[in-house]
């Protein structure tokens, strides 16, 4: 029994080592451990045998059986193994093939100079508010001082939608008598509105048929132009840096009095002359005042009471000075190249 038991493991062995398939490893183990195996016929016959003879032959084919198995069972890893390897020996990623380009969006340059405006007046205590792009005649000029037929009308003539008493606004100042209306001339005004204002323009590399303006205005006790120079030096020192120096040249506006037009020192230079400032050391940021007398009047403000200053930036004019662009109509492009380089923005 003991030496059929040795035969029966020798063959066992051999056949497992010999399996190149999980298919072939199967059928050894049914072979050897199933229920029509020899083990199985030896472990019947046991019944037949002494009591002594069961212990001892029953103890033998038992750990047969066990040794097959664990053949049987580290020989199925050793395929198992095998056929995993093989796949990922297939499956390698080459790691040196360059990755795909992941497309990252990038702020809008005109909308980043916009809000960098925005938190510097929010910071000062400014309101942010909005005015309609489409603007009745009465707003854009009547109650600014510019009535109908008023020559001055010439230098920002627009496009009319209906009639000649709706028109797209020619800037961003209507935006001041509405919100003093609506103010009913009781309560102070402090607001900026950002937004687009249109005019009759042919468009070359400065001028732009659609463009930005940052309105603001500022309605108090006892307001003069001083506060004015205060609050643009200050704001101009934020946005554009704090060597920033500030002009302001005496202007004309229908609705302010007296007029300015504000300068900054070029950061190109600072000072000195560049192409950028066109050799002069300074450039052109925007247009303000002091409120003018009627206007306050004609917004329901009294004038003996109440004063003020109001100013308009140019966004793009900002924009460009800032990221070095030399073409307003880079802003109204649709091709994202010309702007994707300026993503990097440094903060002011
Ligand atoms: N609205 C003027 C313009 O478009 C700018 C301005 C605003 C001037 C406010 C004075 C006060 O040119």
């Amino acid at each position: 029994m003991k030496e059929n038991l040795e035969t029966i493991l020798k063959k066992a062995q051999e056949e497992i080592i010999a399996c190149l398939k999980p298919a072939d490893l199967a059928n050894v183990k049914s072979k050897y451990l199933g229920k029509k195996s020899e083990l199985n016929d030896l472990l019947s016959s046991l019944k037949d045998m002494s009591v002594e003879d069961k212990k001892t032959f029953g103890k033998l084919v038992n750990e047969t059986k066990q040794e097959i198995t664990s053949l049987v069972d580290s020989k199925n890893k050793e395929l198992e193994d095998a056929i995993l390897n093989e796949k990922l020996a297939k499956e390698t990623i080459d790691i040196s093939l360059p990755a795909t380009k992941i497309l990252c969006g990038a702020p809008n340059i005109l909308e980043s100079v916009i809000e960098d405006f925005e938190s510097v007046f929010m910071s000062m205590g400014y309101d942010v508010v909005d005015g309609p792009e489409i603007e009745e005649d009465r707003f854009n000029f009547e109650l600014l001082g510019l009535p109908k037929g008023h020559p001055a009308r010439d230098a920002q003539d627009t496009f009319y939608v209906k009639g000649d008493e709706m028109l797209l606004r020619s800037h961003t100042s209507p935006v001041q008598a509405r919100t003093m209306l609506a103010k009913e001339g009781k309560e102070p005004v402090r607001i900026i509105c950002p937004g687009k204002a249109y005019r009759r323009d042919d468009d070359d590399a400065t001028h732009s048929h659609q463009f930005t303006q940052i309105e603001g205005l500022l309605v108090d006790k006892d307001i003069s132009l001083s506060d004015l120079k205060g609050t643009v030096t200050v704001i101009c020192k934020k946005l554009f840096g704090k060597d920033t120096v500030t002009r302001f040249r005496p202007s004309y506006y229908q609705f302010t009095e007296p007029s300015v037009e504000m300068d900054i020192s070029c950061f190109g230079c600072k000072g000195k002359g560049c192409n950028i400032c066109k050799n002069t050391g300074w450039i052109t940021i925007g247009g303000a005042g002091v409120v003018h007398y009627d206007v306050l009047k004609g917004c329901g403000y009294d004038p003996n009471i109440w004063s003020g200053f109001a100013f308009g930036f140019g966004a793009e004019r900002c924009a460009m000075l800032k990221y070095g662009i030399n073409d307003i109509r880079t802003f109204y492009n649709t091709d994202l190249r010309e702007t994707a380089n300026f993503d990097r923005r440094e903060d002011i």
